[in-house]
């Protein structure tokens, strides 16, 4: 079985922020480095979002062109995730050829096997302006929630989708006058003829998480709408269809496509072609979206409604994870509220409300993995966040592994001994075998946070057992028994970090003088195989945080 994980493609118009990496990127990655320490072929794939209204407003607003600004944001964002070693095996874009290839031959598909209808419509329309208005150059009242900034595409408030037209007083983004509705033709794709199939689909689906199943059948039960996917803007992917020549395709058509596209890329430039025909035609593997809350329907109902048209593979899995909160409130950049990261040439900080920061990305990872908002709402506290750090990363963890190497370096010229084991040390290994089952299950439920809470509980053993043990008062048999067994815990514990702190544990799999090698490793843990080997050298990883 192959893996083909995603992460949602971020829009070309900001940067990301805490939110957004725990809401995607993070959990992605920490799957996909899962399934290689498991020994799984698993490929990730990301890339930016190109197209929409909101790239056009955006360099409408800088004066710049819409591809101007995503060559720029495009090379941020790839800074950004390289810095947080989000181990994407490629990184493109929506605007690529192969995008614009692909996206027309599956809408001529769907053409073809009428899912898609032609209709008049009424089109939201500045008079003042003198144009046609994207869905989100317009606001108004949401008329499910009553929220007063819904946009036309979607209310932020309820989250539910939404057409200009069914908003109450609605209003032009740009100059705030009264927005008309004026007569054009547009592409519509039949989403409710997937009602049927998306339901079926579904209910096979008990092994999702609850909030993303919950969500989708509630949105399901609320019935399907006919949406349109064209739209009056010229910054996208042209309809090949005549009549249609001034339209491009709704960003929400052609961006999950980028994840067939750049899965495409990605199998040509490694030399395995066929890897597309595996994944998407002949639907063998296994493909995981990982997303944010307000993603969740485009990945649950719209894309396999899509898919199902076009007859390609429809996800295995969706982690769709809720909000992660910064001290409470919704995290808002023009408000400097939250966590952010800068870029300055090729030197990333981390600004954390108004302040700057040279933060190791390990630390950012490690306190996000902590609060993954995986089944509720969660929170990044900032004095939370320097406190788990020195705690955990560091109290416990970093300082169990810098204990034992020292006192090899002390006590035995840097070479891990050798000993027999005792009872005590065959019942640990017992303990950790029924910890790795655990942890493999609940990685494969998508349950980060409870199998990192597992690997801190080894490393809490891990002190436990050589505290207990007092090796500098010991005999030399036991002094070499407690060090052998307990080097051989941080290789494990290495191992296991792995997918959540990969620059730690690289680091201490140099200092073992273990080649950096993580494919197939989860199968290495409890397994006592460093004897009579020196390490290479001894550091000291992380150093406290301190934040102001
Ligand atoms: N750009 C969207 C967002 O940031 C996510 C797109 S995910 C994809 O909300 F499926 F369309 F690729
Ligand atoms: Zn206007």
């Amino acid at each position: 079985m192959k893996y083909l994980v995603t992460a949602a493609l971020p829009y070309a118009n900001n940067l990301p922020h805490v939110g957004n990496v725990a809401g995607s990127h993070l959990p992605a990655d920490i799957f996909h480095r899962f399934l290689k320490i498991f020994g799984y072929e698993s490929y990730f794939v990301g890339g930016t979002d190109e197209h929409g209204s909101p790239i056009e407003v955006a360099a409408f607003k800088q004066g710049i062109t819409p591809k101007e600004l995503c060559d720029k944001y495009y090379v941020l964002h790839k800074k950004i995730y390289d810095f947080l070693k989000i181990s994407y095996d490629i990184f493109s874009r929506t605007s690529n050829q192969t995008n614009h290839q692909i996206t027309k031959e599956i809408f001529k598909k769907l053409l073809e096997r009428g899912y898609i209808i032609e209709r008049e419509i009424d089109m939201s329309y500045c008079e003042n302006d003198k144009r046609f208005l994207p869905d989100r150059w317009v606001e108004g009242i949401c008329p499910y929630c009553k929220y007063e900034k819904a946009r036309g595409d979607q209310c932020e408030n309820c989250g539910r989708l939404l057409d200009p037209i069914e908003l109450i007083e609605p209003k032009c983004v740009i100059c705030g006058s009264k927005v008309v509705f004026k007569k054009t033709k547009h592409l519509f794709f039949n989403l409710p003829k997937f009602a049927k199939k998306l339901e079926k689909w579904l209910s096979k689906k008990k092994y999702w998480k609850e909030n993303v199943l919950n969500y989708s059948l509630g949105f399901l039960k609320e019935g399907l709408k006919e949406r349109a996917i064209t739209r009056d803007l010229s910054w996208g992917i042209k309809v090949p269809l005549e009549g249609y020549e001034n339209k491009v395709f709704y960003v929400w058509f052609d961006a999950p496509i980028g994840y067939i596209s750049f899965s495409k890329e990605l199998f040509e430039k490694i030399g395995k072609p066929e890897l597309y025909e595996y994944f998407w035609i002949k639907k063998k593997g296994r493909i995981y979206h990982f997303i944010g809350k307000d993603n969740i329907v485009f990945h649950t109902i719209w894309w396999p409604a899509i898919l199902m048209g076009a007859n390609l593979a429809l996800p295995y899995n969706v982690g769709g994870m809720e909000y992660l909160n910064f001290e409470n409130r919704k995290i808002s950049k023009s408000q400097n509220w939250g966590v952010f990261f800068e870029v300055d040439q090729d030197k990333i900080s981390v600004k954390i409300k108004d302040k700057s920061y040279e933060i190791e990305p390990d630390y950012i990872r490690f306190y996000l993995s902590l609060i993954l908002p995986e089944k509720k709402d969660s929170n990044f506290v900032v004095k939370e966040f320097e406190e788990k750090i020195n705690s955990i990363l560091i109290g416990n963890i970093s300082n169990f592994v810098y204990r034992v190497l020292s006192f090899i370096n002390k006590n035995f010229e840097g070479e891990i001994p050798s000993a027999k084991l005792s009872e005590e040390e065959k019942k640990i290994l017992k303990e950790i075998k029924k910890m790795k089952k655990e942890i493999k299950e609940k990685v494969l439920n998508l349950e980060f946070k409870r199998a990192l809470e597992k690997i801190i509980e080894l490393s809490t053993l891990g002190n436990k057992y050589f505290q207990e043990n007092e090796p500098w008062k010991a005999d030399e048999e036991k002094k070499k028994r407690v060090l052998m067994f307990s080097a051989n815990l941080v290789k494990d514990l290495a191992i296991l970090l792995w997918p959540f702190i990969p620059n730690f544990s690289e680091k201490v799999f140099d200092m073992l003088d273990i080649e950096k090698f993580f494919f197939g490793s989860f199968k290495r843990v409890g397994k006592i195989e460093l004897k009579n080997k020196k390490l290479k050298y001894l550091e000291i990883i992380f150093k406290p945080l301190k934040l102001e």
